[in-house]
């Protein structure tokens, strides 16, 4: 006589049901863990950058028609995972060009970095890195200078009637774009 048991079907209902489970199981637990990581790793994607415009000094520190002055530029400087304020991030030649406008250039050189000086009895900014040259509103002097750009000119708010505010930023090296780092 043959055998009539018929081994049990496995219930195909409850196998989807399980499937389903796991798989959201592992969505609720992956979804999570991933935004946990992007906060974790975000500040790794932003720039190092100091924020918004920083005071520099006043009007009354730049008569009209005085040589270009250094001042330093005391930011907040914010870099991956760390805030801190009030530290020495770069530096600016300031020039009064009229009673209430300045006009502002990064001192590093855009060629590679070197730290560029004025020179009173040419009028004119110079690397002495490179050689490159630049006039006192920062275009280069010599075509075949080594530096890809101008001086960086950095945007000046005047606030209060006397008080000169500078965005600052740097900018790519050896580029002729200006890309802020
Ligand atoms: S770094 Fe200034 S000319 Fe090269």
């Amino acid at each position: 006589m043959a055998c009539s048991h018929v081994p049990p079907q496995p219930d195909r209902r409850s196998f989807i049901a399980k499937a389903a489970s796991i798989v959201i199981g592992g969505i609720v637990a992956v979804v999570p863990a991933l935004a946990g990581l992007l906060v974790l790793f975000d500040p790794l994607r932003r720039k190092s950058e100091t924020t918004g415009a920083v005071f520099v000094g006043s009007l009354n520190a730049l008569p009209e028609n005085s040589p270009p002055r250094k001042f330093e530029i005391v930011a907040t400087r914010v870099d991956a995972w760390n805030r801190t304020p009030n530290v020495p991030v770069g530096s600016v030649y300031l020039q009064r060009t009229g009673p209430n406008e300045v006009r502002a250039l990064n001192t590093v050189c855009p060629h590679a970095g070197c730290a560029v000086g004025y020179r009173g009895g040419q009028d004119i900014f110079f690397c002495p890195c490179h050689n490159s040259s630049f006039s006192r509103d920062g275009k280069i002097l010599d075509p075949k200078s080594p530096s890809p750009r101008a001086l960086d000119e950095l945007p000046v708010e005047i606030r209060h009637g006397t008080e000169i505010w500078v965005k600052f930023r740097n900018f790519r090296k050896g580029v002729p774009d200006k890309i802020p780092v």
